[in-house]
Parts: structure tokens; sequence; C-alpha cells
């Protein structure tokens, strides 16, 4: 399996995929992968002649220094899983400097309001972080196909806003969010949990079901109040947000209409923080 470390190597590789134009898929990650990133590749893999992933910790996306020196980087461990996926598959982990040229700053994107709400106001300049290098990623690979998953659910309504804005010929396939069998949603984070931790943050599934349950007959603010007192009710944990909002605008919702809508959490335990999401129509 090819690993590249530089953006000419890279794009000298793919020229023959564009020029008689064979589908090139795409699939971002942060490295330290586990099945859920594996779900997005396996998709991509059957739907493309050629998968390329990118593993790169963006500092610029990180809004907490300790944050981004504790992410896992494990290459080596994360190249031994891709490897026997598939023959047509290749890496791309370049180095920070690679991707940023001495100047680590991200652009400012307006997302149409996306970007203001729960993660967005949470994590300050965020999604400007993931903008960036996403879109930098973009014109790199030029893929036809690029997978995200609705685990960052946020993200992927962002990408799909970037790509509109940006015009850039890119199909945005969003994937479904995979989970232990404890209900947890697999995350890199989950790796910073002890077994204790791990088996305690399956209340978060199980609390985003009851949410998905009350949603048929309960209002709003009388679910929001279910939500916080479960978590007050569990001194391991620390609610950051819940919130109900529309898909599309991901606008905080009070009544309910006819629009799809998701219920969205953060919560903190042990200090490592977890977000979840869940759809409720
Ligand atoms: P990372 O957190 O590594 O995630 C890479 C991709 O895997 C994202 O699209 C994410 O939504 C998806 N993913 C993570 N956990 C998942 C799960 N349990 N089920 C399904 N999909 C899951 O998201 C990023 O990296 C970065 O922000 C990135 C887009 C790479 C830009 O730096």
């Amino acid at each position: 399996m090819l690993i590249f470390n530089n953006k000419a190597d890279l794009t000298a590789f793919l020229a023959p995929y564009k020029s008689d134009k064979s589908t090139i898929g795409f699939v971002p990650t942060m490295g330290a992968l586990h099945p859920g990133h594996l779900s997005l590749l396996d998709k991509s893999i059957r739907e493309n002649k050629l998968t390329v992933i990118s593993i790169f910790v963006n500092p610029t996306q990180f809004n907490n220094a300790e944050d981004l020196k504790n992410y896992p980087r494990t290459l080596e461990s994360d190249v031994e899983k891709i490897q026997g996926l598939s023959d047509d598959i290749v890496v791309f982990a370049p180095s920070v400097q690679e991707m940023y040229d001495g100047d680590t700053q991200s652009s400012t994107f307006s997302f149409g309001g996306l970007e203001s709400q729960m993660e967005g106001s949470h994590r300050p300049g965020h999604f400007d972080g993931v903008g960036t290098i996403v879109r930098k990623l973009f014109e790199i690979v030029q893929p036809v196909n690029a997978y995200f998953g609705e685990k960052d659910f946020q993200q992927l309504q962002i990408v799909r806003k970037l790509v509109q804005i940006s015009r850039l010929p890119v199909n945005v396939i969003g994937c479904p969010i995979h989970r232990e069998p404890n209900g947890l949603a697999m995350s890199s984070r989950n790796e910073r949990l002890n077994s204790r931790e791990r088996e305690q943050a399956a209340l978060i599934y199980r609390t985003l079901n009851q949410v998905k349950e009350m949603f048929a007959t309960e209002n709003v603010q009388s679910i929001t109040k279910f939500v916080e007192s479960t978590f007050a009710a569990h001194q391991e944990f620390k609610l950051e947000y819940f919130e109900i909002a529309e898909e599309d605008t991901l606008l905080p919702v009070n009544e309910r209409g006819n629009a799809k809508y998701r219920a969205f959490i953060a919560v903190l335990i042990g200090g490592i923080r977890l977000i979840d999401n869940i759809s409720l129509n």
C-alpha cells in the first residue's frame, strides 16, 4: 500500500485517475482509526475505483492546546488496520509544515449560521479550522465522492455548505454512526476513557434513545429538563449542551413542525469531551 507524505507525489500519482475520469473516493481522518472510520473506508472502497484516506491531526481545528497535545497519534497501527482492505487504497499522511507551509492559521468562513450553533459556540474557531483543512485536502485530492460520519453531524452539514459556497465538484456522502456494543459512539477520544468510564458513557446513547421516544409525545422543554436531570444525577458527567435542532439549519427547535429533527449532546466524563446525536424522525 502506498503512503504519501507530500502533496506533489500524491498529485502526480492521482493524475492518471483524474484524466481517465476513474472515480476517486476520499475519507479524511485524524487517525487513531477505529471501526467507525473503517466503515467510511469500506463504503468508499465499494463505490470508487481508488480510495484516498488522509491521516492528519489538524492543529487549526483544536481550540484547546492540551487536547491537541493529547490527541492520539498512531500512524503505524493505523496503516496496519488499512493494509489488506483493498489494493485500491492510498494513504496521505502529511506533516503540519506540508499542509500549512509555516502559516498555521485558519481562513475565516461563513457557513450561513451553521457554524454558530452547538460545537461552533462551544469550540470557538473549530469550524474555521475544519473548513480550512477540508478545502485544502479537497483541492489536493479532487475526489468525486467524499465520506463523512454523522457522528459529527454539524461538521457534515458544514462540509456540505463548504462545497456549495466554494463551488467544489465533490459529492459529500453522510455515513451512519458506528457504535460500541453498549451504544457508545465510537471515537478516537474513547481511547482516553478507562474501562469504568467507557461503561458509564453508555448513558449518553441510552438517554438519546429515551429522548427519541419522548419526542413523539412531549415538548422540547420537558425533554430538555429530563436530559439535564439525568446527567445531574450522575456526578461523573458534566453536561455541556443538549439541543434539539432542525437537521438542515441546525437551529434549535422549540415547537416541532414538519422538518427533520435531531437531538445533539456534548458531555464531559473524566475530563474527556464526547459528542453524539440521534435522528428523531
Ligand atoms: P476524525 O474525528 O478522525 O473523523 C474522521 C471521520 O470519521 C469523520 O467524518 C467522522 O465523522 C467519522 N467518524 C468518527 N467516528 C465515527 C463513528 N463512530 N461512526 C461513523 N463515522 C465516524 O472529523 C475529523 O476527523 C476531522 O474533523 C476531519 C474531517 C478529518 C478534518 O480534520
